[in-house]
């Protein structure tokens, strides 16, 4: 399907590696130039060499922490002098650190809630002027499974990330009559280092080998598999699509239907 793309300017965020990578590589081969971020300059650097050589695009890199105001302040202006817009943008950070409620302290939320809460929402006032002065833009953000289904060892990651689903559901009525979407996505599994991490944690807590750890997790995902980066990606780019026009609002789950719910 041609996603009608070619040429757009996206924002991805945190896209080093993992799923912001996939996001990345996804619009890439769509065509879409990249702003792309992470704290390591190395990495980022690494990921742009390698999405310029394979794709043909225009990505420009920068190093920044999305839970510093001023660092999406900075980003933002490069951005702005390299591509003038921004028709897409994918909100995506680290994960909080894994741990029961009883782990944790006030600060500890504090700082989840940083990450992952007022992250999106700074990132969101950055960019989005420039979707609604041209009356089309397409805001993806990356959450969690855990906004649907909390997962009693990510404690931080129930919390911190279902504001981001009731900012971005707010923000899709007010923009709905500029053609700008809202939506935030909610993936279950799928294979990164982070999940690679919660796994060897897993395994460690529990002492559990990590390949009975990697089995069990296996076990619980309806479809037997952990998720591809690519198949992340792939909807991503669908929902930043001319295509994908009608949809905003929701919130939408790639997890091998390990949700267990109706709605
Ligand atoms: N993978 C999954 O199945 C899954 C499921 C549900 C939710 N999630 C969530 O989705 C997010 C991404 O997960 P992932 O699996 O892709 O993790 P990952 O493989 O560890 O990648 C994380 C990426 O985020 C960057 N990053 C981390 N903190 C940042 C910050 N403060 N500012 C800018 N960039 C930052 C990292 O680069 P630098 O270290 O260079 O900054 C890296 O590029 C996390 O919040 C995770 O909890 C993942």
């Amino acid at each position: 399907m041609e996603l009608n793309i070619k040429g757009k300017v996206a924002v991805v965020t945190a896209s080093s590696k993992g799923l912001g990578r996939a996001a990345a590589e996804a619009l890439a081969a769509e065509g879409v130039n990249l702003a792309i971020c992470s704290r390591d300059k190395d990495r980022i650097q690494e990921t742009a060499d390698d999405l310029q050589a394979k794709y043909n695009v225009d990505v420009l890199l920068d190093v920044c922490d999305v839970t510093d105001k001023s660092s999406i302040e900075s980003f933002k202006n490069k951005v702005i002098d390299h591509f003038k817009t921004c028709h897409i943008l994918f909100t995506n950070a680290g994960g909080p650190p894994p741990g029961k409620v009883e782990d944790f302290k006030g600060e500890d939320f504090k700082q989840a809630l940083d990450l992952n809460l007022l992250s999106t929402i700074n990132l969101v006032y950055a960019f989005l002027p420039f979707m609604k002065n041209q009356r089309w833009g397409r805001i993806l953000a990356s959450t969690s499974i855990t906004v649907k289904q909390p997962i009693p060892t990510l404690a931080l990651s129930n919390v911190s990330r279902v504001g981001v689903v009731a900012f971005i559901k707010s923000l899709a009525l007010e923009m709905a009559p500029f053609n700008v979407t809202a939506n935030t996505l909610a993936p279950g599994y799928i294979m990164t280092e982070r999940v690679d991490d919660l796994l060897k944690n897993q395994a460690k807590t529990e002492n559990i080998s990590y390949e009975d750890a990697l089995e069990r997790l296996i076990q619980k995902i309806p479809v037997k598999t952990i998720g591809k980066p690519e198949d992340f990606g792939a909807l991503a780019a669908f929902l930043a699509s001319e295509q994908a026009a009608y949809i905003t609002g929701e919130t939408i789950l790639i997890d091998g239907g390990l949700y267990n719910g109706l709605m």
